[in-house]
């Protein structure tokens, strides 16, 4: 009997494009990632739906900073939390942004249901507003110290000892903007009257199955015991989000879109997909999953499910709350270095490393999850490398000479004792539970191990090589010994490739090697019940290394370096909440001490319009051929495809900086196709190369990222 195929939609966080992704980000894509590869493996209709969280009154201070619009701000960083997520294996079916129209549509008609239901208000409320930078003040913005316990440099909206607040309760409050103390100003709010919707709430979070217990008890004890308050959802413009169609000047908060851009994502696959958005949001028969930190749980465990309910939409299945990322015991540090960049860590290690560490340390509970770098280590150089690695390296070369049998051979039961664990180990994912799963899977490899340790086929190859050198030998014993040796290659082979269906949720990498070793998909979880038979199998690539501890020193301090300006700076918290008011690294300017000389030698030039630029006809092109112009001082002649049959002689002032010009064929650049082609001593020269630099050695070509091709245009 086959299970019914579940249809289930999953969410991860949004996260805030204010700030590249790190390792502690990393805790929760890279569980939900595993999940959703899980359910996909196991045959279910999972889809895996992800934004970036794009509104606030960050974003516009992060894109004045840069001289650039909110929107080309977004974009960019959403290129690299894309490219990030892609390196580490973390697939999304969607990955959109709130500021789309899908979730403008959404959000209008939520907003519509709420007003429906009565649970809008509007009041005038007195708000802290900085008139040194002419804003009303984010939470985030405003720093003081704590009402309740009187710590200092807290944030607007809560502190370090749990309490939450309104930043007028801040006692001394500072505008993280200009540093000076903000006034209060009226204003007009809508706030959501979500006290309104307790019977709902306490029914839910109480009945519903979809928290986990100490998060009741959290909810039950800090917020349902009380009247809730009513939750302001609107800010006054200017404010970079969609404006509230009934309350012009009143922009919607960004905690109010950033879910609903859950639907927003979901609405893009379907218009791709040809799906109707329905089936995800509002279908008895689809289970709905969101992956969150434990400082949005407030957000939601009450203000979302209270929004779904009133909008009819179907209330989350579960809500599975992980806690916060440590590193070597403590939190996260820009000045001890474990304050790591995704793209750092990138530059030094492994990514199956991480997969594969975070995994061990996932449980279905609240609690954080520390990183040590010396355990990390230990792990995978015995777990992956000691034990399932060495299993395939070694029985792989023995297959190589035996091809697998066409029968599966008597093994005492260890086939049948690896596929009977399939279900405990299902259950372990579902529950999120990888720890509980990966004990399981290290079983069925030490298991093997022992067998091949056990069978030792090397003596098994010796005495075959011995027979089969021997012209005299009897044919039957040296078919007994051939049969012999590919029974242990089939069994062992077998044994790694059930593991390695088990670990396929956690690294995918390790499942590709292994696709091509043995010459065929791992396609389904059931895989694990049939043997592969009759099989040759390819040449054993390596597949892993230990972890170099080099690389992890290395990373460290690249780390340290890039924070070095910064490190005054606050944002020490791994999971950065909304709005978190220092800009964090790589999309600040500060952080690479930009000097700003290159604007003073060369100042910005004449505004122009889009037209104007859209006539220089921009390509991305390959250098093909590079070479000396053995009389000119300064050029290089240059041979430039476009792809196809068309190609472009050039020649380029580029000599001095780049005097190896061989090293410059195959190259990408940056072309100008559309340039009038001009007679030169040597030659027709027919466009130009893109290049920056005063000149002489300090010139630098323009070189497009991967996947660009020959013949693109730059717009
Ligand atoms: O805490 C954060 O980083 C938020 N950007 C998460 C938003 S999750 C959802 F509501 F969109
Ligand atoms: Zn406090």
């Amino acid at each position: 009997m086959t299970a019914k195929k579940r249809n289930i939609l999953v969410t991860s966080a949004l996260p805030y494009a204010n700030g590249e992704i790190h390792i502690g980000h990393l805790v929760e894509y890279l569980q939900t990632d595993i999940w959703v590869r899980f359910q996909k493996l196991r045959g279910n209709n999972c889809r895996y739906f992800c934004a970036d969280d794009t509104h606030g009154t960050a974003i516009t201070i992060s894109a004045r900073k840069k001289g650039i619009t909110e929107e080309e701000f977004i974009d960019g960083v959403s290129r690299s939390h894309r490219a990030d997520f892609a390196a580490f294996g973390i697939e999304f079916d969607n990955y959109g942004s709130t500021n789309s129209p899908e979730t403008r549509a959404f959000c209008v008609e939520i907003w519509d249901a709420i007003r429906k239901a009565g649970l809008v208000e509007e009041r005038e409320i007195k708000q802290l507003y900085d008139p040194v930078a002419q804003t009303f003040l984010a939470d985030r913005f405003v720093k003081g110290t704590c009402p309740k316990c009187g710590k200092t440099d807290q944030y607007g909206d809560s502190c370090d000892c749990g309490a939450v607040y309104s930043p007028t309760d801040l006692i001394d409050p500072v505008s993280t903007l200009s540093n000076t103390t903000p006034e209060l100003r009226a204003a007009t709010h809508l706030f959501v009257e979500i006290e309104r919707c307790r019977e709902f709430l306490d029914d839910w979070v109480t009945n519903s199955g979809a928290l986990q217990p100490e998060i009741v008890n959290y909810l039950k004890g800090q917020f349902l015991s009380d009247a809730l308050w009513p939750w302001d959802v609107s800010r006054p413009a200017p404010y970079f989000g969609f404006e509230i169609p009934d309350s012009p000047g009143n922009y919607w908060y960004v905690w109010f879109d950033a879910p609903i851009g859950y639907m927003g994502s979901t609405m893009q696959w379907c218009k791709k997909h040809g799906e109707d958005v329905a089936f995800w949001w509002k279908n008895p028969d689809t289970e709905i999953h969101h992956f969150i930190g434990k400082d949005i749980c407030y957000f939601h465990t009450l203000f979302w499910p209270a929004m779904l309910k009133s909008a009819g939409y179907t209330l989350p299945t579960k809500v599975h709350i992980h806690g916060f990322l440590t590193v070597n015991g403590e939190k996260m540090s820009k000045s001890r270095g474990t304050f790591i960049l995704a793209r750092t860590y990138l530059n030094h290690l492994n990514p199956s490393y991480l997969r594969y560490f975070f995994a061990t340390k996932t449980s279905p509970r609240v609690d954080d999850l520390d990183l040590n770098f010396e355990e990390m280590e230990a792990k995978i150089n015995a777990d992956l490398v000691g034990n399932i690695v060495n299993l395939a390296s070694r029985s792989a070369k023995f297959a190589a000479v035996t091809g697998l049998g066409d029968a599966y051979p008597e093994d005492g039961g260890l086939f049948r004792q690896a596929a009977d664990v399939s279900e405990e180990i299902a259950a372990a994912y579902e529950e999120r539970d990888y720890g509980k799963a990966l004990r399981h899977i290290l079983e069925c490899g030490y298991r093997a191990n022992k067998f091949f340790e056990d069978a030792a086929p090397w003596a098994i190859r010796k005495e075959l090589a011995a027979l089969e050198a021997d012209p005299a030998a009897d044919p039957a014993a040296r078919d007994a010994a051939f049969k012999r040796l590919q029974d242990v290659a089939t069994v062992s082979v077998n044994l790694f490739r059930q593991i390695i269906v088990y670990l396929t949720p956690i690294l995918p990498d390790l499942t590709k090697q292994t696709e091509e070793l043995l010459g065929c998909k791992i396609a389904s979880w059931s895989d694990v019940n049939e043997p592969l038979l009759g099989k040759k199998i390819g040449t054993y690539k390596h597949m892993m290394t230990r972890v170099p501890k080099e690389g992890i020193e290395a990373m460290i301090e690249e780390t340290k370096n890039l924070n070095k300006p910064a490190d005054a700076a606050p944002a020490e918290q791994p999971a950065a909440p909304e709005e978190a008011a220092a800009p964090e690294v790589a999309v600040s300017d500060d952080q690479w001490k930009d000097s700003g000389q290159p604007l003073l030698d060369e100042p910005m030039s004449d505004m122009i319009t889009i037209d104007d630029f859209l006539k220089v006809d921009l390509r991305v092109g390959r250098i093909v051929e590079a070479e000396q112009v053995a009389e000119a001082r300064k050029l290089l002649k240059l041979k430039i495809s476009l792809g196809g049959t068309e190609t472009r002689q050039v020649f380029a002032g580029i000599k001095a900086a780049y005097p190896e010009p061989e090293k410059l064929v195959g190259r990408l650049v940056v072309f100008v196709a559309n340039l009038q082609p001009r007679k030169m001593k040597f030659g027709l020269s027919e466009g130009m190369v893109v290049a920056s630099g005063p000149g002489g050695p300090d010139v630098f070509l323009t070189f497009p990222d991967e996947g660009a091709k020959p013949g693109m245009r730059l717009h």
